[in-house]
């Protein structure tokens, strides 16, 4: 059985920069459908194209197509231990597509949904000042976890940039659409029993701790 944890989290809430300590300390895989996307991106691939748009507007990319990448992510020899899913699922139809897909390759069930709950005035401050590395996805914000050299990643040495869609207008759409279509999620999780309410407003650390105290 492998062992499945899914983060949950309106956009800046932390899921990027907690899944990769979470996935160091446990030894579980971080799939990140929306690093995986801007890979697509970067290479053209057809579904980077097909993508493009969306994210572009801060929507969603349609579930069948998301949910075929994630399958394929997870049949990967890094994923049999298990993984930190972040970012996917986003709606009711991708929970339960993944719940099915767990089920018939008898990889066993999500274990656990942590949800980092943050203000929405805060998830703005985040993300305007968000910096990320091209080669390996960290995540650094110019005040509250600055990187050493300003516009040079701690930990690959590759170039920081802002992304295309933290601009103020598509941030607005973003978490407008995290209301409507992934917001449900968190009853999704709580009535199978697997939510862990974290405190996202607290500094990177505690909150690190928090999340470790909830899957340990
Ligand atoms: P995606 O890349 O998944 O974006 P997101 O969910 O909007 O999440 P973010 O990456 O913006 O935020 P985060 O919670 O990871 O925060 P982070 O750790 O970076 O998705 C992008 C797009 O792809 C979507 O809009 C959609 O188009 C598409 N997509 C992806 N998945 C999809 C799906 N399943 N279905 C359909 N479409 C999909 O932190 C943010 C900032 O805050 C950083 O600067 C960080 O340093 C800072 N920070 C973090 N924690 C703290 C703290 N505790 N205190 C202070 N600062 C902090």
């Amino acid at each position: 059985m492998a062992d499945l944890i899914v983060l949950l989290g309106p956009p800046g809430a932390g899921k990027g920069t907690q899944a990769k300590v979470l996935s160091r300390e446990l030894k579980l895989a971080h799939i990140s459908s929306g690093d995986l996307f801007r890979d697509h991106l970067r290479r053209k691939t057809e579904l980077g194209i097909l993508a493009q748009g969306y994210m572009q507007r801060g929507e969603l990319v349609p579930d069948d197509v998301t949910i075929g990448m994630i399958r394929e992510r997870m049949q990967a020899a890094d994923c049999a231990k298990g993984a930190i899913l972040d970012g996917f699922p986003r709606t009711l139809p991708q929970a339960e597509a993944l719940d099915r897909f767990l089920a018939d390759s008898k990889m066993g069930a999500v274990r656990k949904a942590p949800y980092i709950k943050v203000a929405e005035q805060v998830l703005v401050d985040r993300l305007s000042g968000r910096w990320s590395c091209r080669a390996g996805g960290h995540v650094y914000h110019e005040t509250f976890n600055p990187p050493k050299t300003p516009g040079t990643c701690d930990v690959d040495g590759s170039e920081l940039y802002q992304r295309e869609d933290d601009k103020a207008e598509t941030v607005k759409n973003r978490i407008r659409v995290y209301f409507e279509q992934t917001a449900p999620l968190i009853e999704y999780y709580r009535g199978k029993g697997l939510l862990a309410e974290i405190d996202g407003a607290k500094p990177i650390d505690e909150v690190t701790g928090e999340l470790l105290a909830s899957v340990r």
